[in-house]
């Protein structure tokens, strides 16, 4: 795995970086990738992917993000923004470049394979193959290095990029900020992905997950009511992720809520998340 950025730390905590990339390589056990995906902007997607990510390095996990979101949000929230398109996932699938080659430690614990503009780009470039829509999965899963989990961060479009995390992923999570085209939104991606079910061979494990909760306002309830009746009831979080500043406020300081706010209730909720994600089986 690349430590690009390990050059701008002091010598002890560079070497420690090393070593726990020499762990990554070394390690071979089971991994979880996860896909955090809806078919509308705005929900919480980048917020969840980050401090999944952020929370399970927080377990002494060391996950691997992947921005597939052309915007790349997620990558500049860890302070990672390639210049070039061939230092992030652009080249994975242009040219085939090692997930390796590519991702880069953040100082959150977390491996990190950038996205960039020209991400865009692929639709056109690609097309649609199964060849095409598979070449994440096959490179997650004939790594000779697996990370523990792999969190992947889509942009709301179901093209080529959004296509690769599902058929990558063991599990979808789909954030539903608590409005309605949010849950729209989450109506979309359940009709896609019954769609795709006679492709993928599954039921693909999913998870609704309600965020941007606040009690004092009558909408939050209403879609909340709404995903219990279009949604399967075990597909539906338990968790919700309430209104919360510090989630708000944490990209701008180019940090995790972990690290931002370690107490605050945004911490708490992802933390309650990823413990449900465990104690379900869904997460290792
Ligand atoms: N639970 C929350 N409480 C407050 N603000 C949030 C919460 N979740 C997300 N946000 C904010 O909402 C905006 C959209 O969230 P983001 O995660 O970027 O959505 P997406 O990736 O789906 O476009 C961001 O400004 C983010 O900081
Ligand atoms: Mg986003």
């Amino acid at each position: 795995m690349g430590l690009e950025l390990s050059h701008l730390l002091p010598g002890r905590q560079r070497a420690a970086l090393r070593h726990r990339a020499d762990g990554l390589r070394a390690k071979i056990r089971p991994m979880t990738v996860i896909a955090v995906f809806n078919q509308k902007g705005g929900v919480g997607k980048t917020t969840t992917a980050l401090n999944l990510l952020a929370g399970m390095a927080q377990r002494k996990q060391r996950p691997l993000g992947i921005d597939l979101d052309p915007q790349a949000h997620l990558s500049g929230i860890f302070g990672i923004r390639p210049r070039l398109a061939d230092d992030s996932v652009y080249s994975f699938f242009m040219r085939q470049r090692p997930l390796a080659e590519i991702s880069q430690i953040t100082e959150s614990g977390v491996f990190l394979c950038p996205g960039h503009l020209e991400l865009t780009k692929l639709d056109t470039l690609l097309g649609k193959s199964v060849n095409v829509v598979n070449r994440l999965r096959s490179a997650l899963h004939g790594a000779d290095a697996a990370p523990d989990s792999v969190v992947i961060d889509c942009c709301p479009l179901l093209g080529i990029l959004s296509l690769n995390a599902i058929f990558a992923c063991d599990l979808i999570v789909i954030p539903v900020s608590a409005d309605y085209l949010a849950f729209q939104g989450a109506q979309q991606v359940e009709r896609s992905l019954n769609a795709l079910e006679p492709v993928l061979k599954r039921r693909l494990p999913r998870r609704y997950l309600l965020t941007r909760f606040d009690a004092r306002r009558k909408m939050s309830s209403e879609v909340f009511d709404l995903m219990a009746m279009a949604f399967r009831p075990g597909e539906i979080c338990t968790t919700r992720i309430a209104e919360n500043v510090s989630l708000a406020e944490s990209p701008a300081r180019q940090l995790d809520v972990f690290r931002h706010a370690p107490q605050s209730a945004g911490a708490r909720d992802y933390r309650s998340l990823i413990d449900e994600l465990v104690g379900a089986g869904l997460v290792a």
